[in-house]
């Protein structure tokens, strides 16, 4: 994963590198470091932790310089130590990465073989003396630089600084994204257009392949030919928000109370003031499709795996899904008029984008559904839908997640329509249910106390287990994900009926045991199986509205009460329990609940 950044600037660089690494953090937090060049001399400052640490280093150890490269780094090769932390310097070269080199070893024994030493257990070090190794050669820093890329296998986006060089950053990208920031006299290198947000707004994005030599005057882009390339100037919309907690405690709790206005804001995309559906992009018509494939991974699988009972009951049309990182390797054959559908919040998901780039040229049509419409999947896509989350910083995924649910649930919507399956008056209930949904979720998010409470008791607890029936299966398991990646609790999810053959042996007192039932047609099935858990002293917090509580309440540890719906929306709904009992949970344990240890907002490597 890792953030990069570079600067050719008109002022220190030191303090806008921090602050674009600020911006960056998301994608990894394991250590950071800069390098700057002054008056032709190249020095850097590491540390390990969190920016902050580089940050107090810098007071007391400052470095000048208007030219510079940052990184933030996720480790992937090496643990985070200052010695492992980018950038990685060798002689008159400094090098910052994103992404893994794969022959890194084959290259390192060449090296070693011309008696070249290493001191870091990094792929990227590799980069740094390769180039350095050229230079010394007698190529020119371009040129080395070049070199260098010609001999790299696997996946980067990389920006190269030079000693002597105070007008120069080398960058290229293959696999992981990288853009070019164009200011006045200024330019800039990111790993996103977010990034570099408060320096420009005007990006160009570079393609897969391109090496780009940027001055402060001039970009040279060529393509993966070495041909000239011209990469348009775009202006983004970014916005400099992003660091704003709104007067919340953390950016997680922030971004679970902003999904009544930010769902608000996807459907106002999706639905017209008469409530039919109006996609942003024309060209997606169910009636020629077979079958759908849907790809992502985490939180963004489980919202695949709740679209497909939508798509399978409401437009009885066949759906697999996969995680991407099994998809891409099984080859799975790809039949006759599928369209394949990729969910990503960051749209830069490597494994989720491998999967993407499989089904090119395979699929009927690429259709993705994003969070950052300026991403690589995106761009990569032949129809885009955007979720209109608004950016997202907490690392666990949450309105990404309601609002995907949104968007695929009026696609479904859209598929019914189009395949005949639905009528115009069912069309307009499950309309009105979606418009409810904003007010309805506010409600829930009332009920923020229980939660609370009953997240105490989850707090106490080393396993806890997540049932589900239904549309409720793959919510558990969002529950259970949320719980586990920011309390560090052990939690499995399973369906409700799969319990009996196997898992129940876990269940005691000891193991809390969330079961997510509103009160719909599986409701009684579900009660039966948490039932089966009672009966083995099995602590039940149930999660249902009035009528499923006053019909099953009795004998639940805890209970938590949400509002009626109709049962097709109660996944978007139901989500509000599952993010605030991790939420309260980690807020109990004293753990890092934007910044979970060990992982990243951007996983853009494999
Ligand atoms: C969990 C979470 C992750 C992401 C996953 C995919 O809270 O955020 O599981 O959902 O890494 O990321 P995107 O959606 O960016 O492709």
């Amino acid at each position: 994963m890792c953030g990069i950044v570079g600067v050719l600037g008109s002022h220190e660089a030191a303090p806008i590198l921090v602050e674009a690494l600020k911006r960056l953090e998301y994608r990894g937090y394991d250590s950071a470091g800069i390098a700057t060049v002054n008056a032709g001399v190249l020095d850097r400052r590491r540390a390990v932790g969190k920016l902050v640490n580089l940050s107090d280093l810098l007071v007391h150890e400052p470095l000048a310089g208007k030219s510079g490269i940052g990184h933030t780094r996720w480790a992937t090769h090496g643990a985070p130590t200052v010695t492992n932390a980018h950038p990685h310097q060798a002689g008159r070269v400094a090098v910052v990465h994103n992404g893994i080199i794969e022959n890194f070893r084959e290259l390192r024994a060449e090296l070693a073989d011309k008696g070249i030493e290493f001191v870091t257990q990094t792929d990227t070090e590799t980069v740094a003396l390769l180039t350095e190794y050229y230079i010394a050669q007698g190529a020119t820093p371009v040129e080395a630089a070049n070199k260098a890329l010609d001999r790299l296998q696997g996946a980067f986006a990389l920006a190269f600084l030079f000693s002597g060089e105070d007008d120069l950053i080398v960058a290229a990208r293959k696999g992981s994204p990288l853009a070019i920031g164009h200011g006045e006299g200024e330019m800039f290198v990111g790993s996103d257009a977010i990034a570099l947000a408060p320096l420009t707004d005007r990006i160009s994005y570079l393609e897969e392949g391109d090496r780009a030599v940027v001055t402060r005057t001039s970009l040279e882009v060529r393509d993966t030919h070495g041909a000239l390339a011209n990469r348009a100037i775009k202006t983004v919309q970014v916005g400099a928000t992003r660091i704003d907690k709104a007067g919340h405690k953390h950016f997680m709790a922030k971004e679970i109370a902003e999904q009544p206005t930010v769902i608000a804001e996807a459907l106002g995309h999706y639905l017209s003031a008469e409530g039919e559906i109006s996609l942003p992009e024309p060209g997606l018509d169910f009636t020629s499709v077979d079958r759908l494939t849907m790809v992502a991974c985490g939180t963004a699988y489980y919202a695949c795996l709740t679209a497909k009972y939508w798509f399978e009951q409401i437009a009885r049309l066949p759906v697999d899904v996969d995680v991407a990182s099994e998809f891409r390797y099984r080859e799975p054959p790809v039949p006759a008029r599928t369209t394949a559908l990729f969910v990503s919040q960051s749209g830069e998901t490597a494994d989720t984008l491998a999967a993407l780039r499989y089904c090119n040229g395979r699929a009927d049509r690429i259709v993705s559904v994003v969070n950052v419409p300026e991403s690589s999947i995106a761009r990569e896509s032949d129809l885009v839908l955007p979720i209109h989350a608004g950016v997202e910083v907490g690392v666990a995924s949450t309105k990404a997640f309601t609002c995907q649910l949104s968007v695929l649930f009026i696609l479904a919507l859209k598929a019914a329509c189009d395949r005949g399956e639905m009528d115009a008056a069912t069309l307009a209930d499950h309309v009105s249910a979606l418009r409810s949904l904003p007010s309805v979720l506010s409600t829930a998010l009332e009920a923020n106390q229980e939660m609370q409470k009953a997240a105490l008791k989850l707090a106490e607890a080393r396993d806890v287990l997540f049932l589900g029936r239904g549309l409720m299966y793959p919510l558990a398991h969002e529950g259970a994900l949320k719980l586990k990646e920011i309390s560090y609790i052990h939690a499995e999810a399973y369906a409700s009926g799969e319990l009996k053959h196997g898992p129940i042996a876990l269940v005691d007192k000891t193991v809390p045991v969330v079961v997510m039932a509103p009160r719909d047609a599986l409701f009684d099935k579900t009660v039966s199986n948490m039932q089966e858990v009672m009966a083995r002293k099995g602590r039940v917090i149930l999660v249902s509205d009035k009528q499923g509580l006053a019909e099953a309440g009795d004998g639940a540890f805890a209970t938590i009460e949400l509002p009626t719906v109709p049962d097709a929306v109660t996944p978007i709904l139901y989500a509000i329990p599952a993010q605030l009992l991790a939420y309260h949970t980690a807020v109990a344990k004293g753990t890092d609940v934007d910044q979970p240890r060990n992982l990243a907002k951007s996983v853009t490597v494999e």
